[in-house]
């Protein structure tokens, strides 16, 4: 197995380990601001996995969401991008909808994705150019043609007080398709595009570490990753747009009328 990957997994189950345990504890809330929560877990997840890329990988770089770093990020040709805990107001609320996601890049391209549901063992694994896999079975996205046979996903910054211009776009493929889901972890949002439970998803304002791995599994089971106009998705980009390919284009479009609606309602306002 890719030396990488092996690492990461193992990584991913033992942090998975953690959070289980710690799920069914009393949680230690604390908020990073006035919206946004953190609990103890994500960071002994977090520590946990740091210290294991770090002995193995020491010239690699790290960037994790709870803030501990590696060798400097701009200069390395490795970094990890590391999610403790996605899906952390799940997890303080006790609904059963997490995941840790561990995603490599190299010169700026995924080349490595783990992303282990704890709670329901699911593993999803993939390495560029070798195809995405759940719990070692091979994976495709869906066969769906039209929106208006599909079931999509999307999120919402839980450190946003402000009104989401993603409500728009919420409503209005809700109109178009069997439903829109909102199950509070990008990362198994991706994982959904990727194994075909989902037939898109599309996000504004995601971190690098919510989105480096599922995004190179979307790719590895035959979907598309772009942003909402179609332009090339990187990790940290400002909004992207996966789904399993058939269905991109007319997304893309009704992404562009909401955007207009949306920017003609403010210059008349
Ligand atoms: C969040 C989840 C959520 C998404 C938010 C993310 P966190 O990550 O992935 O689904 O909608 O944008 O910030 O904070 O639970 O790691
Ligand atoms: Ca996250
Ligand atoms: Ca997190």
């Amino acid at each position: 197995m890719n030396r990488f990957l092996e690492v990461a997994i193992d990584a991913a189950r033992e942090a998975g380990a953690l959070l289980r345990a710690d799920f069914n504890r009393p949680k230690k809330i604390s908020y990073k601001d006035e919206v946004d929560i953190v609990t103890e877990s994500d960071h002994r997840s977090e520590a946990l996995l740091v210290a294991r890329l770090r002995s193995c990988f020491p010239d690699h770089a790290i960037v994790a969401e709870e803030g501990s770093n590696g060798a400097a990020a701009a200069s390395a040709k490795y970094c990890w991008h590391v999610d403790p805990l996605d899906g952390t107001t799940n997890f303080a609320h006790g609904y059963p909808c997490f995941a840790v996601s561990l995603g490599l890049l190299e010169q700026g391209q995924p080349i490595v994705a783990a992303v282990l549901n704890p709670l329901s063992e699911e593993l999803f694994t993939a390495v560029r150019g070798q195809g995405a896999y759940l719990n070692q079975k091979r994976i495709h996205v869906s066969p769906i043609e039209k929106l208006a046979h599909s079931l999509v996903a999307t999120g919402f910054p839980t450190r946003q007080l402000e009104e989401s211009r993603n409500i728009n776009y919420y409503w209005e493929f809700t109109l178009r398709s069997h439903g829109v889901r909102r199950d509070g972890s990008a990362a198994l949002d991706l994982c959904s595009v990727a194994c075909g439970r989902f037939d898109a998803f599309w996000e504004f304002g995601l971190k690098s570490w919510d989105s480096a791995a599922g995004m190179l599994l979307v790719t590895e089971a035959g979907g598309t990753v772009t942003d909402l106009s179609g332009r090339p998705y990187h990790p940290g980009d400002c909004d992207i747009l996966a789904s399993n390919g058939h269905v991109h284009a007319e997304m893309q479009q009704i992404a562009a009328q909401i955007a207009e609606r949306i920017s003609a309602s403010k210059s008349s306002s």
